[in-house]
């Protein structure tokens, strides 16, 4: 069995350098994929830093990985080698749970991230489950549609999960990686969209992205005048903010949901919820078959996330960017291992 190279940091915060190592014999399940493109989500940065507190080092980020299948495990039967797939946060659950046999494998306690406790997609080869392996379809641009197997399933899935109508007013707070592609789901769903951004230099491109209206994330006042107008808030930021004030923009039976990795508690008065019979709720990546209609959806609407391209070989200087604020809106590496 060869050796895969990769990128690799040897400590938390270390710049990432050249690393080998020797997978071992494939599972019978699992299939092997070289990597063309992987995107750069957050959580690469925050498991970088061992953020969450569950890192493993030498680690080797990357789980918005699109490749092509260059070995199958003996059990699988409906992939083929060559194929263009796409692998993202989970490669495997115990599939023998309830949430598994009930299709919500994303909700699985056993879930096996692509990342920790074994090697990501920052490399020349990937190995996940054949289950959370998804075909990508041909009418998606390759070079793009990494960040649809993170970024992009996490806030399509709380549409469907929290039945998101074409007719309610949605907003989305933080316009990075995660929430500039949420304002094109939300568009493409058919709702009137509102853009919560920090950036002002990104009102004109969240328009571009379909929002109907642009408002400051940071501006107590603004959120104010929006008070009661939103049946769904989607945030997708890692940072607190005025919490009172965006539950305040909910209408009555609206829904706040977090997607965004935010490490602070959320504080939420009680009276912000009961008069106007609001909730709160979060929820994790988005099971395989969640995952295989969110690129139907993207195919047939012509969503792709707005990248920017570096060569793998340059990780270090693109992680940097993401750590600045600076990518717009998703960075996505080209592997260059030569
Ligand atoms: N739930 C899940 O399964 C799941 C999956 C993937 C990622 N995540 C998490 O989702 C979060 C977002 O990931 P991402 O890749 O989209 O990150 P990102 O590209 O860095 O975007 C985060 C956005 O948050 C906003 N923000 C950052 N600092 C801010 C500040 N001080 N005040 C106000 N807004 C601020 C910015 O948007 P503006 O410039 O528009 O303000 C920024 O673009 C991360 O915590 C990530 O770990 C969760
Ligand atoms: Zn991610
Ligand atoms: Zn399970």
């Amino acid at each position: 069995m060869s050796t895969i190279r990769a990128w690799a940091a040897h400590k938390p915060g270390q710049a990432l350098s050249a690393f080998e190592y020797t997978p071992g014999p494939l599972a019978d399940d699992e299939v092997e994929v070289a990597v063309e493109h992987c995107g750069i989500c957050h959580s690469d940065l925050s498991v970088l830093h061992n953020e969450w507190g569950f890192s493993s080092y030498p680690f080797v980020p990357g789980h918005e990985i699109i490749g092509r299948i260059t070995a199958l495990g003996r059990n699988v039967g409906h992939l083929r080698s060559g194929q263009r797939v796409g692998i993202g946060w989970a490669s495997g659950s115990c599939m023998h749970c309830h949430s598994c046999m009930s299709g919500e494998h994303n909700l699985c306690a056993q879930t096996q991230t692509t990342m920790i406790g074994r090697h990501g997609g920052f490399a020349e080869r990937v190995r996940a489950h054949a289950a959370w392996t998804l075909p990508i379809p041909d009418r998606l641009d390759p070079a793009s549609a990494g960040p649809l197997l993170c970024g992009g399933v996490t806030v399509f899935t709380p549409f469907l999960a929290c039945g998101v109508k074409p007719t309610d007013r949605v907003g989305i707070v933080g316009i990075g990686g995660l929430g500039h592609m949420a304002v094109k789901f939300a568009r493409a769903w058919g709702c009137e969209v509102t853009a919560f951004t920090s950036s002002a230099s990104k009102y004109d491109e969240a328009r571009g992205f379909g929002a109907h209206h642009v408002v400051a994330s940071r501006d107590s006042s603004a959120l104010a005048r929006l008070a009661g107008t939103l049946d769904f808030l989607l945030v997708t930021v890692n940072v607190p903010m005025d919490w009172s004030a965006l539950m305040a923009t909910l209408a009555p039976k609206g829904r706040m949901h977090v997607v965004g990795a935010v490490l602070e508690p959320i504080p939420v008065h009680a009276f912000d919820m009961i008069g106007a019979q609001r909730s709160l709720s979060g929820s994790p990546i988005g099971s395989p078959a969640v995952m295989a209609t969110m690129l139907d959806f993207a195919a047939r609407h012509g969503i792709a996330p707005q990248v920017e391209h570096f060569p793998m070989s340059r990780v270090n200087e693109a992680l940097a960017r993401l750590e600045s604020g600076q990518a717009r809106y998703r960075i996505v590496l080209d592997a260059d291992f030569g």
